[in-house]
């Protein structure tokens, strides 16, 4: 069997492709590039194309379907980028490869702590052999309250890792989850979390109801000096009023993974460029918001599965299988 793989990074998934391909027994064609109209053809003679996150509208699924693609497989969680019914109708399948929620989960923890420590500062004072104390002074997480938004199986390993620390937890998801009750979290109403929470760690994902659940009237009910943390989706924050907050002092600090308006910028250098989101760079500039570029979730680990998961769903397909990446 031959899967044809787009996207295909030299530095980190070339090397775990050969050596799942020769264990699988897969032949492969990796090709560094997104998926398009004039590259489709190095798809002929595979079943299976391997991506990741490049939109696949239904007139490009279409020209992989007259090349003889009838499985779509993507490296990642997510697979909005897919028109999912237009494969359907072309006949072809769209399968997924779901990472473990540790890597996420580890990362947003780093962030609670940089963010209360004040590690920004701190860092950026010890590489210019600034080692002056003042507006450095942390908080512990013994004295604080942590509200967890979104207690899925990234929200819950938060709420896992956190319970070593001694800090107390509340939790917020539409749908209240046995285990998070059964360890003693109480569920709170979101105005509850507004009111108690000095950390607030967002893990929901981004839908048509909660698109800037974080906003003007929310920051206005957090205690002062809250700390928002953000490794879930950039729509769940207005970044207006999370600047404004910052601005007047009632927001302490934020880490944030993820901001609105990142697609087509992060995982590209553009260190010579002009950049066209304004929010993105004010909030990069504040001495108390860490900003990373979306990579909460990458780590050895992740890569590998993504690799693995991706190519036994390939086989499982060819093979006549039980698929359990299929997306249904
Ligand atoms: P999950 O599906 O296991 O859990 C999501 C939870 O959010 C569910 O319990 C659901 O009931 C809850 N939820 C849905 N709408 C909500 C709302 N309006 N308010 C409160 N809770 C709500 O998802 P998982 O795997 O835990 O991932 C969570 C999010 O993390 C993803 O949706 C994605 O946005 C983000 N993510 C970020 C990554 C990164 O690299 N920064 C990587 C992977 C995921």
């Amino acid at each position: 069997m031959k899967v044809t793989v787009y996207n295909c990074r030299a530095f980190d998934e070339k090397a775990l492709f050969e050596r799942y391909g020769k264990e699988l027994g897969i032949e492969l064609v990796l090709c560094p590039d997104a998926p398009d109209q004039e590259n489709a053809a190095l798809a002929k003679g595979s079943e299976c194309i391997d991506i990741i996150t490049s939109k696949m509208p239904k007139e490009l699924l279409k020209v992989f379907a007259d090349n003889g693609v009838k499985y779509v497989t993507t490296r990642t969680i997510g697979y909005d980028h897919i028109d999912v019914k237009a494969a359907k109708e072309l006949g072809m399948i769209v399968a997924n490869a779901p990472y473990g929620p540790c890597g996420v989960a580890d990362y947003a923890v780093m962030l609670i702590l940089m963010t209360i420590r004040k590690m920004k500062r701190i860092l950026e004072r010890t590489n210019i052999q600034d080692y002056s104390l003042q507006g450095i002074q942390g908080r512990e997480l013994k004295d604080l309250t942590v509200g967890v938004i979104g207690t899925g199986r990234i929200g819950r390993t938060v709420l896992t890792n956190l319970s070593g620390f001694g800090c107390r937890l509340i939790a917020y998801d539409l749908y209240e989850n046995e285990e998070v009750k059964k360890a003693g979290i109480p569920y709170v109403t979101l105005e509850e979390m507004w009111k108690q929470a000095d950390v607030i760690t967002l893990h929901a994902p981004l839908t048509d109801d909660n698109y800037h659940m974080i906003g003007k009237d929310a920051i206005h009910k957090m205690k002062d000096g809250v700390m928002i943390i953000n490794t879930a989706r950039g729509g769940l924050i207005d970044s207006e009023a999370l600047i404004q907050g910052i601005e007047s002092g009632k927001i302490g600090g934020a880490g944030l993974d993820v901001v609105e308006n990142e697609f087509g910028l992060y995982y590209y250098d553009h260190k010579s460029d002009i950049l066209n989101n304004r929010e993105l760079a004010i909030l990069r500039g504040f001495p108390n918001v860490t900003v990373s570029h979306h990579m909460a979730f990458y780590t050895d680990d992740c890569v590998e599965t993504v690799v693995r998961d991706s190519l036994l769903g390939c086989k499982c397909f060819t093979e006549g299988k039980e698929n359990p990446w299929e997306v249904k």
